[in-house]
């Protein structure tokens, strides 16, 4: 018997169907036209301006742009200039955080730091007085200056070179090459890095760093400085989009089981105060940097990466912004889109 509203389940049933149907996969070509089309539509624009609170960033070439896209089953596509470096900056935060979940599990995350976004600039001393004072307890994250200088401090090594090398092999580990550290941006950086001197000393003073607060902005401010390409960081984001595993190299590089919390993390608070609108506009969890890289994660399908120096107010990459939000859109790399829409 056909019931009353026979039509409309019929509708909904074709819906269903339609949310059903395989997952389309993206051809080469497409994901290669859809960077040539970002790099083309953004090589040009005037907007942003590179960093320069820390004079070696004022120097960089504000006209670097290169865009890299690496599937999870190791296809490298890419636009532009992939070559040129620049320092890693905050995007560093990620992987020394996955380091600390990698030796103490995430949960010493949450317990020591928080996984909260705090709404503030990244390098916020009010927001260190307020989750202390107003919240009482760990309610920052590892993805500003104050959680960040935490999570090195939190790195296991008999001594700061052990500890270091450590930090260095990992990020290497992702980037799938040999990384090293960009030293006029290091001596320029620890040169004028007061501010976080004083938020590491009141992360110790507060007891979130346990010991040695000088010890750990020196790690901090030295990981910041590791020099990567657009194509490193593009690796790195795919090694996180394979489940830990780098889709370039085949190596596990960190647990299959911490990788949802990366993202999450990532996710919250990637883009500072901005992360709100990114998440809004694309669904990626990602990181920013104030050298101008940002890398974004669509889990199962790719990481993504673009270098362009100059930032905008929030300090993050105005070009690289664009790019990837268009990029991602265009292959169906939102995972809060509806199944229908998605396309491997
Ligand atoms: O601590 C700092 O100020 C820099 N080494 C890193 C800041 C950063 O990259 C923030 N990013 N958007």
């Amino acid at each position: 018997m056909r019931s009353r509203n026979g039509g409309f389940i019929g509708l909904i049933s074709l819906l269903a169907v339609f949310a059903m149907a395989p997952v389309r996969a993206q051809t080469s070509d497409q994901i290669q036209a859809a960077l040539d089309a970002a790099y083309a539509k953004y090589k040009d624009i005037k907007e942003g301006k590179n960093a320069d609170y820390i004079p070696a960033l004022a120097r960089v070439d504000p006209k670097i742009f290169g865009i890299a896209l690496v599937t999870t089953d190791g296809k490298i596509h890419t636009a532009g200039d992939v070559k040129s470096e620049v320092s890693i900056q905050s995007i560093s935060k990620v992987f020394t955080m996955a380091k600390v979940m990698e030796q103490q599990g995430p949960d010493a995350i949450v317990q020591r730091i928080g996984v909260d976004a705090t709404g503030m600039r990244f390098n916020s001393i009010v927001a260190v007085e307020f989750a202390e004072k107003a919240l009482g307890g760990p309610e920052i994250n590892p993805l500003v200056n104050p959680g960040a200088i935490t999570a090195t401090s939190m790195v296991q090594g008999g001594s700061r070179d052990e500890v270091w090398q450590s930090i260095l092999d990992f990020h290497s580990a992702f980037a799938g090459r040999p990384l090293r550290v960009d030293q006029e941006v290091f001596d320029s950086e620890a040169a004028s890095n007061q501010r976080n001197q004083a938020i590491g000393a009141l992360m110790y003073a507060y007891g979130f760093i346990k010991d040695n607060p000088g010890q750990a902005v020196d790690i901090y401010t030295e990981q910041c400085a590791i020099a990567v390409n657009a194509k490193d960081l593009g690796t790195m984001a795919a090694t996180l989009a394979n489940a830990g595993k780098n889709p370039v190299t085949g190596k596990q590089v960190m647990k299959v089981q911490n990788v949802p919390e990366v993202l999450a993390v990532m996710a919250t608070a990637g883009l500072y105060d901005d992360s709100g609108k990114w998440l809004y506009r694309t669904g990626l969890p990602a990181k920013s940097g104030v050298g101008g890289g940002i890398i974004a994660v669509s889990p199962g399908k790719f990481g993504i990466a673009v270098v362009s120096p100059p930032l905008d107010e929030a300090g993050n990459s105005v070009r690289a912004q664009k790019a990837i939000t268009d990029i991602s859109n265009t292959l169906h790399g939102n995972p809060y889109a509806p199944v229908s829409a998605k396309a491997k």
